[in-house]
């Protein structure tokens, strides 16, 4: 192992159009490498590709061109190893509602040709918390421990790479505590994690490493923190009563006289705060009629890291 979890090079995906549509190119020309041993994100809006480029890795779409290598076994050559190498928690739930969630771990290492003896069954069930409803048909689990049960079935061959495709999206708090707490564990233990996620919150708690997809493309592959440094403008606007004179900002602060007669200042939010600005305003008796305060949303931070803003 060269460090390197996953290698994609180069990576196209054009679905056909069906009932008249056009072709749709979902990854354009992706490059990527993610690290073995991070917890990596894939971040981005609805339709930027990130199941696409998932499930690519999973072995589940045909890639249209490119190179994809997996814990150093190249997909093509080596479909076997490729697929052993890594377990995907799909985004939609598709659990057998008549197998128990003991038999679905048992059924699920069979088709991955895990021997019985070295199964993990007991194990990954406590992981899950799901040993109390080990026995239980699947179609009495409520949706949180069904999402569990798919966390669970990713692991059976106990893969090097864990991907999760949006784990948490629509679930409550308490269930992403769980899931979080789980993927963290499983990091610890060694488990390279990727997953996609549209909560920056999740990628910021949870990932080492981003990559921000947007219409097919990698727009920025940088490490959260420097991410997270480059997002901490935030914005305040107001609009004065009267033209606006010369200012003595406190240092850090940006102003921008904007054609609609507002004044934007933007601050970096963890050494200016927004009532230091306005105390300046008071002392300069400028009145103010309305004013507001941003910050930077993920889409502010494509816009802001991709030159567009
Ligand atoms: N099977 C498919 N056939 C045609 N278009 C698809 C298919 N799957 C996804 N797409 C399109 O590809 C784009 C990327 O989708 P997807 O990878 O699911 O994005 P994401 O997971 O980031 O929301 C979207 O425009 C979507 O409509
Ligand atoms: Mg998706």
């Amino acid at each position: 192992m060269s460090g390197e979890a996953i290698r994609i090079e180069g990576l196209t995906k054009t679905y056909a159009g069906s009932g008249g549509q056009p072709p749709k190119t979902a990854l354009d020309n992706v490059d990527l490498t993610i690290p073995a041993g991070s917890v990596f994100g894939l971040l981005g809006p609805n339709g930027a590709g990130k199941s696409t480029l998932i499930n690519i890795l999973a072995g589940l779409v045909v890639k249209t061109a490119g190179r994809v290598t997996i814990w150093g076994f190249d997909q093509d050559r080596n479909p076997r190893q490729s697929r052993a190498a890594i377990g995907v928690m799909p985004q939609e739930l598709n659990i057998d509602p008549f197998f128990s969630p003991r038999d679905a771990l048992e059924v699920q290492a069979g088709l991955y040709g895990v021997p019985r003896a070295q199964r993990r069954t007991e194990e990954i069930l406590r992981l899950i918390g799901l040993q109390d409803k080990a026995g239980a048909y699947a179609r009495t689990l409520s949706g949180g421990m069904r999402r569990r049960l798919l966390l669970g079935k990713a692991l059976v061959h106990w893969p090097q790479i864990l991907v999760l495709d949006e784990p948490t999206a629509g679930v409550d708090i308490e269930l992403r505590q769980m899931l979080w707490a789980n993927i963290r564990t499983l990091n610890e233990q060694g488990m390279t994690i990727i997953l996609t996620t549209h909560y920056l919150e999740e990628a910021q708690q949870m990932c080492d490493e981003i990559a921000i997809i947007d219409h097919g493309r990698v727009v920025v592959r940088d490490s959260t923190e420097a991410i997270l440094r480059r997002m901490e403008a935030k914005t305040l606007t107001v609009r004065p009563a009267a033209p606006v004179g010369a200012l003595s900002l406190p240092d850090g602060v940006n102003r921008e006289d904007r054609a609609d007669g507002t004044l934007a200042f933007s601050y970096p939010r963890s050494q200016v705060s927004a009532g230091q600005i306005l105390a300046v305003l008071a002392a300069a008796d400028v009145q103010i009629d309305d004013l507001s305060t941003a910050e930077p949303d993920l889409e502010d931070a494509f816009l802001a890291l991709t030159g567009n803003g």
